[in-house]
């Protein structure tokens, strides 16, 4: 045998890891910042699943707290433990998808990393799957024995009108379908996976409404517990994010939805011309032309930031470098965008067709040159 020159306590040692078959139920749990909870999650896990063949799949966006390493020390010590790191990457369901894709395991669990969900609900989660021909299991808040630990009356109220909606809209068959608790079937997944929107927080909304036919669900009931180490990443976009999932998943098939944002952001920056234009122009005396230009100004720089935090929150600019370069690609776009509205409500006008419909059809030119244009020049990242 050749030598290789490891001495027999150097070499690693495989007993450990052929103890270990193909999982058959993988775990995946978003995390960003949540280094209190993880050697506690993975404890709980091992205690839970023992008789089972199965992993964790942790998806880190680059915590800064020290979740990164506790991650990638749990993962060199323990062969169920997998780490996905994403850098320069931010969002809940895209690194959800992430991690499904990385494993091959035929039963998928979605979960927290921060011991909110009822861990004990995956033995049911698991039987559920195997002993029927359903495609998902959900943990459900609002099911009679499930429930929600120490919210205030607002969020609860909140998340139930959102749950109502999806309900209503389209058409969703859960008590839950905002939950982020749920294990399904990889070719349930594997179904919806291509039409997914990927946006936001409601990854199993955006699975259910993606399927090309209706999943078969169960539901099991849990109580979402209060978070003990760290806090929630939920902020007010959360809401912004779950209406552009509720338009992709109705109009946006016919419309993009980014588009349909960045009208309803200029038809914003129309009032705020006008109001400024008022103000200057009828209130302070200020010439019409010049008031004009300064409402021009003020709506467009407006429009800028708005469509900064909401249209593009994706893509948003956050550097001040960013923003001045931005802001003037911006000026620059609607600048063109200006004079091909003009251009083209003059020619229709001079062939005689009705003062409205030139006016509409130059701010609708001007309005997609504006949408293309800015997302190639001025929201490229
Ligand atoms: N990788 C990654 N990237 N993970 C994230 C990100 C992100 O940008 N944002 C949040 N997470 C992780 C958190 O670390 C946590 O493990 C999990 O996603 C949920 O985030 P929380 O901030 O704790 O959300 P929540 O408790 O307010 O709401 C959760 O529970 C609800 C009920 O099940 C979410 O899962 C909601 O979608 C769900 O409706
Ligand atoms: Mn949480």
């Amino acid at each position: 045998m050749q030598d290789i020159g490891v001495t027999t306590s150097e070499r690693p040692s495989t007993a450990s890891v052929q103890s270990v078959r193909p999982p058959l139920l993988s775990i995946v749990v978003p995390t960003f910042n949540e280094t209190e909870n993880l050697r506690e999650l993975v404890r709980r896990l091992e205690e839970l699943l023992t008789g089972y063949d199965w992993e964790v799949v942790f998806v880190d966006d680059d915590s800064t707290d020290g979740s990164t390493s506790t991650l990638f020390s749990l993962a060199q010590s323990n062969p169920r433990v997998r780490f996905l790191h994403r850098i320069g990457r931010r969002g809940l369901s895209s690194a959800v998808i992430e991690g499904i894709l990385s494993t091959s395991a035929p039963y998928v669990a979605v979960m927290d990393a921060d011991l909110q969900h009822d861990e004990n609900c995956l033995l049911p989660m698991i039987e559920a799957l195997r002993t029927s021909d359903c495609d998902v299991v959900i943990g459900s808040r609002y099911l009679l024995e499930g429930g929600i630990d120490g919210w205030n009356a607002t969020r609860a109220t909140i998340s139930q009108s959102a749950t109502k909606i999806a309900q209503v809209l389209l058409h969703v068959r859960s008590t839950d379908p905002m939950s982020g608790f749920f294990m399904l079937r990889r070719e349930a997944f594997n179904g919806s996976v291509r039409r997914l929107s990927v946006m936001g927080y409601k990854i199993l909304l955006d699975i259910l409404v993606s399927a090309p036919k209706p999943l078969k669900i169960v539901e099991i009931p849990y109580v979402f517990r209060n978070r003990v180490h760290g806090e929630s990443k939920l902020d007010s976009a959360v809401a912004w994010e779950y209406i552009m999932l509720l338009l992709d998943k109705t109009i946006g098939r016919a419309i993009p939805v980014r588009f349909v944002m960045f009208m309803a952001v200029g038809g914003l920056g129309v009032i705020a011309h006008m109001l400024v234009l008022a103000m200057l122009n009828r209130g302070f005396d200020v010439p019409f032309v010049q008031s004009q230009l300064v409402a021009a100004m003020v709506a467009m720089t407006a429009n800028f930031f708005a469509n900064n935090a909401l249209t593009y929150r994706d893509k948003r600019l956050k550097t001040p470098r960013e923003l001045i370069l931005g802001l003037l690609s911006f000026y620059a776009v609607c600048s063109l965008g200006a004079v091909s509205n003009v251009g083209i409500a003059a020619v229709l006008f001079n062939e005689h067709f009705s003062w409205w419909l030139s006016g509409i059809s130059g701010i609708l030119v001007g309005a997609v040159w504006n949408y293309a244009a800015s997302s190639i020049f001025t929201w490229r990242k």
